[in-house]
């Protein structure tokens, strides 16, 4: 009974809907300089957005059940329209294909998760399979990284290449638009790590613009800290292969005082960043976009990671108790 249940929710998916998924990350090192080529390093977490999408009637219609920070949906609602119309073109279909989208899952719509691609690597398979598309991974991740533009811009393709593909990897955009360099990375036993949320909503679009716009008009300040960034990540993918965490989360600390150099961290991300240093996580620095969004901290073993997450639950924050190097590729 229970097997004959299975095979016709099987043929139901089949036969009228699409489903897709796609992982969350973290980033460790590197985030904004990626966009300029500098390397970064970023790990997929153990959630992910699911979608599921069917061939519709009245356009575009997207429900979104994803738990998200407040005014996510409403914030990224016409991005999240421009991403599925790309996509829609970047698969050679027409970009006003109605369709019914349902977007669900254990990731949150926090800014800095990469929900935006995890979302966008989920619809994408959704439709892959809705339409019998039959697109490889590879292709996924190039659909996946057009929709990004909607979002971030001038996006490096780190969240998206994530997204696809789960693992921890070391990433590198090609600037002249070719292959990026990705390199997945092991490591001997997944790490403990904790996310914290602002609970605020940021713009990656105008934060990525933002940097570029402070780089070109600044090149005294904003070059070193670029060299900086990419000393940082080299160090700091030593420090993650040889186990080395206590060298680790001292360079993600530098890599957040970068960040806040650049201007895009904010007195939130600044406040959970010391409150994770100070209940005792080895290293704790912005991740994603900044601007709001989210904090990692770096709280190697069970224990560690109980008292932080607790600290940040009693101040009423949104928590995610996660590992790096749970998904391997
Ligand atoms: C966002 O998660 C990471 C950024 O570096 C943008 C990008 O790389 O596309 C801010």
């Amino acid at each position: 009974m229970f097997l004959f249940k299975l095979f016709i929710d099987w043929l139901l998916v089949k036969i009228y809907m699409g489903k897709g998924s796609g992982y969350g990350k973290v980033i460790l090192f590197g985030e904004h300089f990626v966009v300029h080529g500098v390397a970064g390093i970023v790990s997929a977490i153990d959630s992910s957005t699911e979608a599921i999408v069917t061939k519709g009637k009245n356009g575009l219609v997207v429900k979104d059940d994803r738990k998200t920070a407040k005014g996510y949906s409403k914030e990224k609602r016409l991005q999240q329209i421009e991403s599925i119309e790309r996509m829609l073109r970047a698969m050679r279909l027409d970009p006003k294909t109605a369709l019914d989208i349902w977007i669900g899952g254990s990731l949150p719509g926090f800014s800095g998760l990469g929900a935006s691609a995890a979302s966008s690597v989920a619809i994408a398979r959704g439709i892959d399979e809705e339409f019998c598309l039959n697109l490889s991974d590879e292709k996924i991740n190039q659909i996946a990284y057009e929709a990004e533009i909607a979002y971030a811009g001038n996006p490096s393709g780190i969240d998206n290449t994530a997204a696809t593909y789960g693992g921890l990897m070391w990433f590198k955009k090609n600037p002249e638009g070719g292959q990026d360099l990705v390199e997945h990375l092991n490591i001997r036993t997944p790490i403990e790590i904790v996310i914290c949320s602002t609970g605020k909503v940021a713009n990656t679009k105008a934060m990525v613009e933002g940097v570029a716009e402070r780089k070109k008009t600044n090149p005294d300040k904003y070059n070193p800290l670029f060299s900086q960034a990419a000393d940082l990540a080299i160090a700091g993918r030593r420090a993650l292969e040889r186990g080395d965490l206590e060298e680790m989360g001292k360079l993600m600390n530098e890599n957040h005082k970068i960040l806040q150099e650049i201007g895009v961290s904010s007195v939130e991300l600044d406040y959970l960043v010391n409150i994770a240093r100070k209940q005792g996580a080895i290293g704790a620095k912005l991740t994603g976009g900044g601007g709001g969004g989210c904090m990692v901290a770096l709280t190697p073993g069970k224990e560690l990671q109980e008292k932080i997450t607790k600290t940040f639950q009693a101040e009423g924050l949104d928590v995610l108790a996660t590992k790096i190097g749970v998904i391997t590729h």
